[in-house]
C-alpha cells in the first residue's frame, strides 16, 4: 500500500490539538499531564486502527506492536512546558504512517518523558535498562513531584515492559531543532552521532535576611553565589570547550524571590553537552571545583542533586546507509550527514538494538518554543525517505 501524505499531515494536526497552546502551532503537553495522557489514548486508538496492538508499559511508554518480529519506529509525544508541535510528534506519526503502508511488520512507539520533566529521556532510559526504575521513581520535577507519583496517573493502563528482543532495530525521524539544514537550504539530515549530556541540580544556601538593614559585607546572598559561579564557569570553560560544546542554566528557583529580601537559597539546573565523554568529565570537574570555591568565598553551603547523563552514541551503519540511500533518492544533492546536538530516545534504545535517525529542517532553527515549525514539503520529504529506507531494508 502506498503511503498517504494527507493522512500523515492530518494525524500530525490531530495530535497537535492535545495541549494546543493557542500561540502559533505550539503545544503544552508535558509528560503525564492530562493533555499528554489524552494524546496517548488517542494514539493507542490510531494504532489499533492501523492493525497494531497498543501496549502501555509501567512508565507510560506506548507501543503499537506488530505481530511477531518487527522493526521499531517512533519517538515521543510529550512536550516541553512550552513546546513545538513537531518535536517528537513527527517521529511518532511518521512511524504510524509507515506501519500502515509497509509490507514488512513495523511497530510504533511513543516514549514517555523524553523532554526530561523528571530526568533525561526518562521513559526510554528506564525501558533500555540505563536507569533503574527505583532510581527513576525517586526523581522529582521542578515542583517537587516524584516520578512514581506522576506515573501513577497511568497505572491503570500499564501492561508490563515490552521485550526488546522482538525488535530488529529502531529508526527515529525528528526535526533538526537547530539552524544547519535551514541555513543551507537542505531537506534532509542523516544523523551520524548523538552527543552526550550531563544534567544535575546545584543549590547554594546562604542566609535569608533584610535587604535594607544587612550590610553588604555581612551578606550570604544565594543569588550573588549563582551570579559569581556563572561568570567564573564561563571563564574557566574557555580552555576546555569546542564550538560544538554547550552548557545551560535553564531553571533557577530563588528563595524567597522577593525584592526586599536577601535571597537565602538558590537551586538551579546545570546541564552540559558534548560529543566527547572525556570533555564532559573535565567539565564536571570544573563545575564542582568552581562551585566549591564560590561557596567558600561567599560563606554558603553547597549541595548537588543526582547527576544524570547519557553517553555519546554512533548510529548503526546498515540502518544509516538505508536512510542515506533514501535521502539521495528523495532529495538528490540536498541532504547531509550530521551529528545531533539534541538528545533523543535513540540514544537509550542503542543499548538494545541498532538505531538510526533522520532530520528534517526547523524553520529559523527554532525549537523548544511555540514558534517551532517545518515546511510541509519537508515533512513529506522526510516521510518519503523513511518509506524508501524501510522498503530497501526489507528487500
Ligand atoms: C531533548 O529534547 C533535548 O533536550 O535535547
Ligand atoms: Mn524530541
Ligand atoms: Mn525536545
Amino acid at each position: 500500500m502506498a503511503i498517504d501524505h494527507q493522512r500523515f499531515i492530518d494525524d500530525l494536526h490531530s495530535l497537535r490539538a492535545f495541549g494546543a497552546s493557542g500561540v502559533g502551532k505550539g503545544v503544552i503537553r508535558p509528560a503525564y499531564s492530562e493533555a499528554d495522557i489524552a494524546a496517548r489514548k488517542w494514539l493507542a486508538g490510531r494504532m489499533t486502527e492501523a492493525g497494531l496492538t497498543p501496549h502501555f508499559d509501567p512508565v507510560g511508554n506506548l507501543f503499537g506492536l506488530a505481530d511477531g518480529p518487527s522493526l521499531l519506529m517512533g519517538s515521543h509525544s510529550d512536550s516541553q512546558p512550552e513546546g513545538g508541535w513537531l518535536d517528537g510528534a513527527l517521529g511518532v506519526i511518521a512511524a504510524l504512517e509507515i506501519a500502515r503502508s509497509s509490507d514488512r511488520p513495523i511497530s510504533v512507539v511513543s516514549f514517555q518523558d523524553e523532554e526530561g520533566r523528571f530526568g533525561v529521556t526518562t521513559g526510554s532510559a528506564v525501558w533500555s535498562g540505563g536507569l533503574p526504575l527505583d532510581k527513576a521513581d525517586a526523581l522529582t520535577d521542578g515542583a517537587g513531584i516524584r516520578f512514581d507519583a506522576a506515573r501513577g496517573a497511568m497505572a491503570d493502563l500499564s501492561q508490563g515492559f515490552v521485550d526488546p528482543n522482538r525488535f530488529s532495530g529502531f529508526i527515529e525521524m525528528h526535526i533538526e531543532q537547530g539552524p544547519t539544514l535551514d541555513a543551507s537550504d537542505e531537506t534532509i539530515g542523516v544523523v551520524t552521532d548523538i552527543v552526550g549530556i550531563r544534567d544535575m541540580t546545584i543549590s547554594f544556601e546562604g542566609q535569608q535576611n533584610h535587604a535594607g538593614t544587612t550590610p553588604m559585607h555581612l551578606r550570604r546572598d544565594a543569588f550573588q553565589a549563582l551570579s559569581l559561579f556563572n561568570t567564573q564557569l564561563n571563564d574557566r570553560f574557555r580552555n576546555v570547550v569546542t564550538p560544538q560544546t554547550v552548557w545551560t542554566i535553564g531553571r533557577v528557583d530563588l528563595h524567597p524571590n522577593a525584592s526586599s529580601i536577601v535571597p537565602g537559597r538558590v537551586r538551579f539546573t546545570m546541564q552540559w553537552r558534548d560529543g566527547d565523554a572525556d570533555r564532559l568529565a573535565r567539565m564536571e570537574e570544573i563545575i564542582r571545583v568552581t562551585a566549591q570555591e564560590v561557596a567558600d568565598d561567599l560563606g554558603t553551603n553547597l549541595d548537588y542533586g543526582t547527576l544524570l547523563g547519557l553517553e555519546p552514541v554512533a548510529m548503526d551503519l546498515t540502518l544509516r546507509t538505508a536512510l542515506e540511500t533514501g535521502a539521495e533518492q528523495v532529495a538528490p544533492g540536498k541532504w547531509r550527514r550530521m551529528p545531533s546536538g539534541a538528545l533523543h530516545d535513540a540514544t537509550n534504545v542503542s543499548r538494545l538494538m541498532p538505531v538510526a535517525m533522520l532530520f528534517v529542517p526547523s524553520i529559523n532553527g527554532i525549537s523548544h518554543a511555540f514558534a517551532e515549525d517545518t515546511d510541509e514539503a519537508d515533512l513529506i520529504a522526510g516521510l518519503n525517505v523513511l518509506d524508501h529506507a524501510v522498503r530497501s531494508l526489507s528487500g
